[in-house]
C-alpha cells in the first residue's frame, strides 16, 4: 500500500516535474525504504538528461592552461559529478586516495592533510583492525574537506617489484592484500562516503600503462590479481570499482565485458558502479555495453564518451536506455546506501590533526619491518651515547610517494626542489624528522648529522660514533617504474659508513623491494616504507625500543632483479600509442610463489619480520571443517618485552598440482605480554585450496591430503600437520570467504 502510494507520487512527479527546487521531500528521499527501492524511485523520475549527468565525472583541477576544471569541483581535487538539483540529488566530489586527502597538482598551503603511511606499510601491519582505523581517519578528513567519494583502495598485486605504484597497494598475496585493502575500505566508508577499489585489473606496471596489453589465462587471473580484488570487495563492500588504463587480453579494461560484466557484476554479483580511471574511457558504445558506468577525468571540450554521444547512441538504438538506467541506479544506490546522498558534505570543516597524526603513527609503528638485527644491535643500547645519523634528509622529514595519491602533509614538504619539476613530482617529505625524534627519545645522547652527499664526510661522522644509522630512500611514483637499485649511489654511502663503523644500521624508505648488496656488511636493517605524517617519531620509537617492531613483509625481497619473472619492465622504448603485449608467463605464481616454484632463495621472504622479543608457536591442530580446513594453534611470548607476532598458516597439496608449492591460507596477529600465551583459530578460504576450473566455472578442490604449516614467513619450515579433504566445488561468486 505504502509502496504503491510512493510509486504513484513518483509517477506524478515524472509527469509534471516541479519548476525549480522542490521543497517537500521527494519519494526517493524516504529513508524508511531500502536503498534499492530509493534508487529505483529516483531513476524513475529522472529525465534522460539528468541521468546523463550522473555518468560523467569532470576533472577537478586545472593543472595547466589546456586543461578544464569543472567550476563546482573542490579546489585541486580529482573529480566532480554535478548533482540533480531538481531532485535534490547530491553532486559527487571525488578525491584521491589511499594515504589520505590528496591534492592534485601544485601544493596549496590550506589543503594540507594527514598522510597515513603508504598502503604497503599498512599491509605490512597484517592487522586489519588497524587498517580500519587508518581508513576511518582518512575518510573523516575526506568528508571534512567536502568529499563524498574517495579514490582509495588500490589492490593491484605486487607482480613487478619495480612498479612505481607498489607503495599504494597491498603487496603480493591475494589474501593479505584483499583483506588489508578491504579493511581500509570499510574504515573509509564508515564516514557516509564511498570509496573505489582500483585499478581493475592487472594494472601491475606503470610504464606505458595506457597501451600495455596484459595477456593472461583465466585460471591464472582468477587465482591471483582478480582474487585480491574479489576478497577486497567482499570484505570492504566498496561503492565503486575503478577500471584501469591497460588492456587485458586484447580489450581495454574499461570496455572489457569479460572483466566488468562477467567477472565483476556477474560472477561476483557486484552491486556498486564502475568508474573509469581518469581518461581511461575509449568508445561510447563499447564502454556503455562493456560495463563502464561512469566515465571520469573528462576535460572539456573533448575526451568524453558519454553525455550527448551516449544520448545519440540511445536514440538510435545502439545502446538500450535500460543500460543507462542500470548505470544511474548503481551510482544512486551506493550514494544512498552509504548515507552520502542524505548527508552531502561541506568543505572546510575543522579536523583534529593531532588525533589523526596519532592514528597515522600507530599504523607506522606496526608496519615498519625489522629486517635484520645482528648482535642484537637494536634496540639502541643505553651505551650508544654518540649516534651518527646520515642521509635521507633524516634531519627534516620522511619520504612520501608521488602521483595522484600525493598527500601534501601538514607543514608542507620538508625538502624543496627534488625530483621531477612537474607531476608526479616534486618529491615531498613529510616534516617529521627521525633525527629530532631520536633526540627527544634519547635526550642524553649526542647526535651527529651528515647529509650523505659526501662519502668521506659521512664516513668521518660515522667513525666517531658508537652507532651509525644510515637513512636511504627510493622515491617512487605513479606513471613511472623504477630499478631495484637504490638511486644516487646510496649503496656506496652505506658501504662507506659500514667500513667506518662496524655498528651500522640502515633505515630504508622505499615503496617496495630494493636490492641490498651491502646487507652482510651492516648489523641492522629496518624497512620503514613511506611512514606518513608522524613517520619520524615512529622510526625513532622503533629504533629505541619504545615500540617493539611487529611489521612483516607483504612482499618478497629478492637478491637480484632476475629473481622475478621479468627482470625488465617492458615499455620504455615503446611509442606513445603503440599497443604492446606483456604476457604473464608466471601465471598465478606471484611473489613468494614464484620464488618457491623456482627454488630461489630470497634475501628476505614474504612474511618476514623480526621482533625485540621471541615467540614460541605450539599445538598446531588442523582438520576438515565442512569442506575446508580449520587450523588452531598457540603462540607464547618467551622474551622479556611485550610484542606482537604474526602467525601465518600456509597450505599446500601433498601431491603437487598448484601454480606453486604453497599459498598463504590465513594469519593472525597476536599481542602478547612477556610470558603470555594466546591461541588462535584460522579457517582457510576454500578458494585458497582449489584451482580455478574453467570447464566448470568456479573453484575445484581436489580430494586428497593437504599440508597445513604454521610459520613465521614463507621460507620458515615451521610445523605442519596433514589434513585429508573430500573433493568439492565452490561457485565463482562472493560469499565463500566467510
Ligand atoms: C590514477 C588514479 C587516480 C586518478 C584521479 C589517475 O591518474 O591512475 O589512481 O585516482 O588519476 O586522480
Amino acid at each position: 500500500m505504502k509502496i504503491t502510494r510512493i510509486l504513484i507520487t513518483a509517477a506524478m512527479l515524472a509527469a509534471c516535474p516541479p519548476v525549480g527546487a522542490a521543497t517537500a521531500p521527494l519519494a526517493w528521499q524516504n529513508k524508511a525504504l531500502s536503498a534499492d527501492a530509493r534508487a529505483d524511485l529516483l531513476v524513475s523520475v529522472m529525465t534522460i538528461d539528468e541521468k546523463l549527468v550522473l555518468v560523467t565525472s569532470y576533472y577537478g583541477t586545472q593543472v595547466d592552461r589546456n586543461r578544464y576544471r569543472h567550476p563546482d569541483a573542490r579546489r585541486q581535487s580529482a573529480g566532480f559529478v554535478p548533482g540533480v538539483p531538481r531532485l535534490h540529488f547530491t553532486p559527487q566530489w571525488q578525491t584521491d586516495a589511499g594515504s589520505g586527502v590528496a591534492t592534485q597538482g601544485i601544493a596549496v598551503p590550506d589543503l594540507q592533510r594527514t598522510a597515513l603511511p603508504a598502503g604497503i606499510l599498512t599491509a605490512a601491519t597484517w592487522n586489519p583492525d588497524l587498517a580500519v582505523k587508518g581508513g576511518a581517519m582518512i575518510g573523516a578528513e575526506a568528508r571534512a574537506s567536502g568529499f563524498n567519494t574517495m579514490l582509495a583502495g588500490g589492490v593491484n598485486l605486487l607482480r613487478e617489484p619495480g612498479n612505481g605504484r607498489n607503495f599504494e597497494y597491498g603487496g603480493e598475496d591475494p589474501l593479505l592484500a584483499g583483506t588489508m585493502v578491504g579493511a581500509i575500505v570499510r574504515g573509509i566508508q564508515s564516514n557516509h562516503i564511498i570509496t573505489t577499489v582500483k585499478h581493475f585489473a592487472l594494472n601491475d606496471q606503470e610504464r606505458r600503462r595506457t597501451t600495455v596489453n596484459i595477456l593472461v589465462d583465466e585460471p591464472s587471473a582468477r587465482m591471483s590479481d582478480l582474487l585480491a580484488f574479489q576478497i577486497a570487495i567482499e570484505q570492504g563492500n566498496p561503492g565503486a570499482i575503478m577500471c584501469s588504463y591497460n588492456l587485458v587480453n586484447g580489450e581495454w579494461a574499461c570496455q572489457n565485458p569479460w572483466l566488468l560484466n562477467k567477472v565483476l557484476k556477474g560472477d561476483w554479483g557486484y552491486k556498486g558502479f564502475v568508474m573509469s580511471d581518469w581518461g581511461a574511457m575509449h568508445d561510447t558504445v563499447k564502454d556503455a555495453l562493456g560495463g563502464l558506468d561512469q566515465e571520469a577525468g573528462v576535460q572539456e571540450p573533448k575526451d568524453y564518451v558519454y553525455r550527448d554521444k551516449l544520448k545519440a547512441a540511445i536514440a538510435d538504438g545502439r545502446v538500450p536506455i535500460a543500460v543507462l538506467d542500470d548505470k544511474v541506479r548503481r551510482i544512486a544506490r551506493v550514494l544512498i546506501a552509504s548515507g552520502a546522498a542524505d548527508n552531502p558534505p561541506t568543505a572546510d570543516n575543522p579536523i583534529d590533526f593531532a588525533a589523526h597524526a596519532a592514528i597515522s603513527q600507530a599504523d607506522a609503528e606496526e608496519g615498519i619491518v625489522l629486517l635484520k638485527n645482528e648482535g642484537p644491535i637494536l634496540p639502541l643500547a643505553g651505551s650508544a651515547r654518540r649516534i651518527a645519523i646520515i642521509g635521507g634528509h633524516a634531519d627534516v622529514g620522511v619520504l612520501t610517494g608521488g602521483g595522484s595519491a600525493q598527500v601534501y602533509p601538514r607543514g608542507g614538504s620538508a625538502v624543496q626542489g627534488e625530483g621531477p619539476k612537474h607531476w608526479p613530482g616534486p618529491i615531498v617529505y613529510a616534516p617529521s624528522s627521525p633525527l629530532k625524534a631520536l633526540q627527544t627519545e634519547r635526550p642524553g645522547a649526542k647526535i651527529d648529522w651528515a647529509d650523505g652527499s659526501n662519502l668521506s664526510a659521512a664516513a668521518a661522522t660515522a667513525r666517531n660514533a658508537d652507532v651509525a644509522i644510515v637513512f636511504v630512500t627510493q622515491w617512487t611514483a605513479e606513471s613511472l617504474d623504477f630499478p631495484l637499485t637504490l638511486p644516487d649511489d646510496q649503496d656506496a654511502l652505506i658501504d662507506a659508513v659500514a667500513r667506518a663503523n662496524p655498528n651500522t644500521i640502515v633505515v630504508l624508505q622505499t615503496g617496495g623491494p630494493v636490492l641490498m648488496p651491502w646487507i652482510d656488511r651492516v648489523k641492522g636493517a629496518v624497512e620503514a616504507w613511506y611512514p606518513g605524517s608522524n613517520g619520524g617519531k615512529a622510526i625513532a620509537r622503533i629504533l629505541t625500543g619504545k615500540v617493539n617492531p611487529s611489521g612483516h613483509l607483504p612482499a618478497t625481497f629478492g637478491r637480484a632483479a632476475t629473481d622475478w619473472p621479468r627482470a625488465e619492465i617492458d615499455g620504455l622504448q615503446r611509442g606513445k600509442d603503440e599497443i604492446f603485449d606483456v604476457r604473464f608467463t608466471e601465471g598465478a605464481a606471484v611473489g613468494y610463489k614464484w620464488f618457491d616454484k623456482n627454488g630461489t632463495r630470497p634475501l628476505f621472504p614474504f612474511g618476514h619480520g623480526l621482533s625485540y622479543t621471541s615467540f614460541a608457536p605450539s599445538g598446531l591442530k588442523a582438520g576438515a571443517k565442512g569442506r575446508t580446513i580449520q587450523a588452531s594453534f598457540s603462540v607464547r611470548n618467551t622474551g622479556r618485552v611485550a610484542g606482537k607476532q604474526v602467525a601465518q598458516i600456509y597450505v599446500s597439496p601433498v601431491k603437487g598440482g598448484w601454480e606453486a608449492p604453497k599459498r598463504l591460507g590465513g594469519f593472525a596477529k597476536l599481542a602478547l605480554a612477556p610470558g603470555q600465551s594466546k591461541s588462535a583459530t584460522v579457517t582457510v578460504d576454500p578458494r585458497l585450496l582449489g584451482m580455478w576450473d574453467s570447464r566448470n566455472p568456479g573453484w575445484t578442490v581436489a580430494a586428497g591430503q593437504y599440508r597445513v604449516t604454521l610459520a613465521t614467513s614463507a621460507t620458515d619450515p615451521g610445523s605442519s600437520v596433514v589434513v585429508t579433504l573430500p573433493a568439492s566445488h565452490w561457485p565463482a561468486g562472493r560469499g565463500v570467504a566467510k
